[in-house]
């Protein structure tokens, strides 16, 4: 597989086979990841890898936690900026509305899209649970650098035959999961991310999205 394919192979897989991965395929993905670039090399990335007994453990908590909080723990950042503008409020809602419309959730049904948007903690299923991490001192330039890191892992796992889904979703339970991983003070829960192979048959995995044109988001001169 070569890069192309790999990042048009990529999607975000929200079912997975309970099928084990090899701790070796874990470690060498993100091993081979370290070489994503960082401004200064700080290379200010830190990742956790929860399988088996800790990751039941863990999603047992979570969801044992959720009915007194169900909107998780007092956030420790934006995931987007409050009032988003155009085009990216119409983007992240077409993506909700397509996501839901695979699997039949109509936009009244809450009940139907808090169940589906529950399956996060439990990972879609996927028998790999990863965290990402950076120290909260850090700035947006770092911020940036933990995405390659992310990115770099997400399209090392197509190479492997295994899918993925990005889940800052997880950031709404950063006390649960820092408690559990014994994070230090300093480091700050990103995202976490689902890992593992796809379940083909699952109607959820059928969401292609779409994105903007080429024109719209790059301006060449000089050439
Ligand atoms: C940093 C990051 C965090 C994300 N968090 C979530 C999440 O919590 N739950 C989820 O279902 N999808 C999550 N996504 C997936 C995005 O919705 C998805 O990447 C986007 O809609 C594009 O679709 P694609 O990944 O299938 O190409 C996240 C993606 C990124 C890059």
């Amino acid at each position: 597989m070569n890069v192309t394919e790999a990042l048009a192979t990529r999607m975000s897989c929200r079912a997975f086979l309970p099928t084990p991965v090899p701790e070796s395929t874990v470690r060498a993905i993100l091993d081979a990841a370290r070489q994503a670039p960082s401004g200064g090399n700080l290379q200010p990335w830190h990742v956790h890898a929860l399988a088996g007994a800790p990751l039941a453990e863990l999603v047992a908590r979570v969801k044992a936690a959720m009915p007194a909080h169900p909107r998780g723990e007092p956030p420790e950042y934006d995931i987007y900026p409050p009032e988003l503008w155009e085009p990216y409020r119409s983007r992240r809602y077409k993506c909700g509305e397509d996501l839901y419309a695979t699997i039949g959730v109509k936009r009244e049904d809450k009940f139907g899209r808090l169940l589906q948007f529950a399956r996060n903690f439990e990972f879609f299923g996927a028998p790999v649970g990863l965290f990402f991490c950076l120290d909260r001192r850090m700035g947006p330039p770092q911020w940036s650098d933990l995405g390659m890191y992310m990115q770099s892992v997400m399209l090392l796992a197509r190479e492997h035959g295994l899918h993925t889904c990005a889940q800052e979703a997880w950031s709404a339970w950063h006390g649960t999961v820092g408690g559990f991983l014994g994070l230090p003070q300093e480091l700050l829960l990103f995202s976490g991310m689902a890992l593992g192979w796809r379940d083909e048959s699952a109607p959820i995995n059928r969401l292609r999205t779409d994105r903007a044109s080429l024109a719209e988001i790059a301006t060449l001169r000089g050439f």
